[in-house]
């Protein structure tokens, strides 16, 4: 074994680096592993806010807060998870403030708030168009301000497990090469999400679901997996985010006959109806030859150059740079592409998972405060809220417990697991396989989902787990052995693909982002206000079921 810590979180992105924090404080000995260095994280991504019921910008409370997120969620997310979230939000960006976070400001010097989708009031903070930047680095900042060591450049392949309890990881030291095995009395799994199984995204190339796929290995369910959402204001033909942000500003989205086409589809809301609603509309719209070369159109032009040079000037940059457009003078070609996972290891409100020392934060975590559908903004603010609580029961767990074990014979296993795979000659490269899952996932499990069509994904996702039982990496090497790493996120990326057929075609109705408007197009309370939870029995993925959490809000018709 090369180290062990107390608490050691697998993932430096908002809620590795929180949950850090926290671990830290109570006085644990707390590491992170990251395959990237920490500010280079996805969570850097996230753009147009972070929610709290500051009531900075209208009178607004947690209570309204939960009671839109239950809503946004399709009424699939457990509503004491919710509640906890939506308490502690203020305070948890407060602390960020305090931190250093340089919030964008109301003209009496508060903490500006801007509308955002499906949100009954202005509750979004921000800090212009990179919110998500700027809380990476004053996280950042306070991991090295604690000294907590960081792997960095480390990718975490295996969790141990000894004793019925996690006890470390199994990772591959990218700079120099080989096998590191790191004890831990508790991991926390931070990992992100996973959408680079698909090929129009908004995720970064480290977002392969790493976390997901390590906890299912070792027997830990996933919940709500087939609850991708797509966003809907993502750039042609890259796939790069467009912050909701800006229609939160004001921008209309047109199809090619110029209309504000959510007059059809959210009369009320218009262009701050929730993901999942405006989702179907813009692919409504161009599958019905009212689109512009496969897109819609944002427009900010009315937004004026000032109000874009002030918060929106990230955005500006991204159009001009990928697309060629400045939104100043022209509209912004946007569809909708693979955004969040809803769905992930399940955990409860705790960030502890079904076994021993394995806890899990963030979006690579299902606790579940999205259910169906998330609301922009929230995404942010569970790293916070539940990075925090994750660190801190895991640290507490840690402090109280006592000794760390990685058996000779796991690392044996998993060295040998690596040489078959390195040692392999000939056989097919993983990229192809890649290349392939990522257009499918697309085609056959994207906005709109047919039984016919999922059925089919599931037999292509089948023969590519047989082509990748071949797969050959080229580089032998040790240095930055891309190739050994991608084959390995190829895996992982393979296995939670096939978890999200089997929950998609289990869930016979439609609900948030699972729309399944040609056979089931109605939500079914009565049988299917429930969980889908995704285990892993004899090398293929078993459906069960979990119930949702109600505390105070009855399911009712959800319109904007
Ligand atoms: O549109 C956005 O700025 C994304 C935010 C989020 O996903 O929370």
């Amino acid at each position: 074994m090369e180290a062990k810590h107390d608490v050691l979180v697998v993932g430096a992105g908002c809620a590795g680096m929180r949950a850090a924090i926290a671990a830290h404080d109570i006085g644990a000995d707390v590491a992170l592993i990251s395959k990237i260095h920490p500010v280079r994280s996805h969570s850097g991504a996230a753009e147009g806010g972070i929610n709290a019921a500051l009531g900075n910008a209208s009178e607004d409370d947690p209570e309204k807060h939960a009671f839109d997120t239950v809503k946004g969620s399709d009424f699939l997310g457990d509503q004491d998870a919710i509640e906890i979230l939506c308490e502690a939000a203020p305070e948890d960006v407060y602390e960020l403030e305090r931190w250093g976070a340089i919030f964008s400001r109301t003209e009496d010097g508060r903490i500006a708030q801007r509308p955002f989708g499906a949100a009954g009031e202005p509750r979004t903070a921000y800090a212009a168009d990179i919110t998500g930047h700027v809380l990476v680095h004053v996280l950042y900042e306070q991991v090295m301000k604690r000294e907590i060591p960081a792997y960095e450049e480390f990718f975490a392949w295996q969790l141990v497990i000894d004793d019925g309890r996690c006890q470390g990881v199994i990772a591959w030291d990218l700079l120099n090469g080989g096998l590191k095995s790191l004890g831990a009395k508790t991991v926390i799994l931070a990992t992100g999400g996973a959408g680079r199984l698909y090929s129009g995204t908004t995720n970064a190339y480290a977002c392969t679901g790493d976390g997901m796929a390590m906890a299912l290995r070792v027997g830990v369910p996933l919940k709500d997996m087939e609850m991708m959402q797509f966003h809907p204001t993502t750039l042609a033909p890259t796939g790069v985010l467009i912050t909701e942000g800006c229609r939160g500003e004001g921008a209309y989205l047109l199809n090619s006959e110029g209309k504000r086409f959510l007059e059809r589809y959210a009369p009320n809301a218009m262009e701050l109806a929730s993901r999942d609603v405006i989702s179907r509309a813009e692919q409504t719209e161009i599958d019905e030859g009212r689109g512009v070369d496969g897109n819609v159109l944002l427009d900010l032009r009315h937004l004026g150059a000032d109000r874009i040079h002030e918060r929106l000037h990230g955005t500006r940059e991204l159009s001009m740079v990928f697309a060629g457009v400045d939104p100043i003078n022209e509209p912004i070609p946007v569809r909708p592409g693979a955004h969040y996972h809803m769905g992930g290891v399940d955990t409860d409100v705790w960030g502890k998972t079904s076994l021993e020392g394995l806890y899990a934060a963030g979006e690579c975590a299902c606790v579940s405060v999205h259910g169906a559908n998330r609301l922009g903004g929230n995404a942010l603010m569970e790293t916070i809220t539940f990075g925090r609580r994750a660190g801190a029961h895991a640290a507490e767990w840690a402090l109280a417990n006592t000794t760390v074990e990685v058996p000779p014979s796991v690392e044996a296993d998993a060295e040998r697991e690596l040489r078959h795979l390195l040692d392999r000659a000939d056989g097919e490269r993983p990229w192809a396989i890649r290349d392939e899952l990522a257009r499918t996932m697309h085609e056959n499990f994207g906005v709109f989902r047919r039984e016919q069509l999922m059925r089919g994904q599931g037999d292509i996702v089948a023969g590519l787990r047989e082509r990748y039982q071949r797969v050959v990496v080229d580089d032998k090497g040790n240095v930055f052995n891309n190739d050994l790493t991608q084959a390995l996120e190829l895996g992982f990326l393979l296995e939670l693909a096939d978890c999200m057929i089997v929950s998609g075609l289990a869930r016979k109705e439609s609900r948030g982002a699972h729309a399944r408007p040609y056979d089931f197009p109605e939500r079914d309370d009565e049988n299917y206000m429930r969980h889908t939870l995704v285990a892993w029995a004899d090398d293929r993925p078993r459906v069960d079921w979990t119930p949702v959490t109600v505390t105070k809000w009855q399911p009712q018709e959800r319109t904007y």
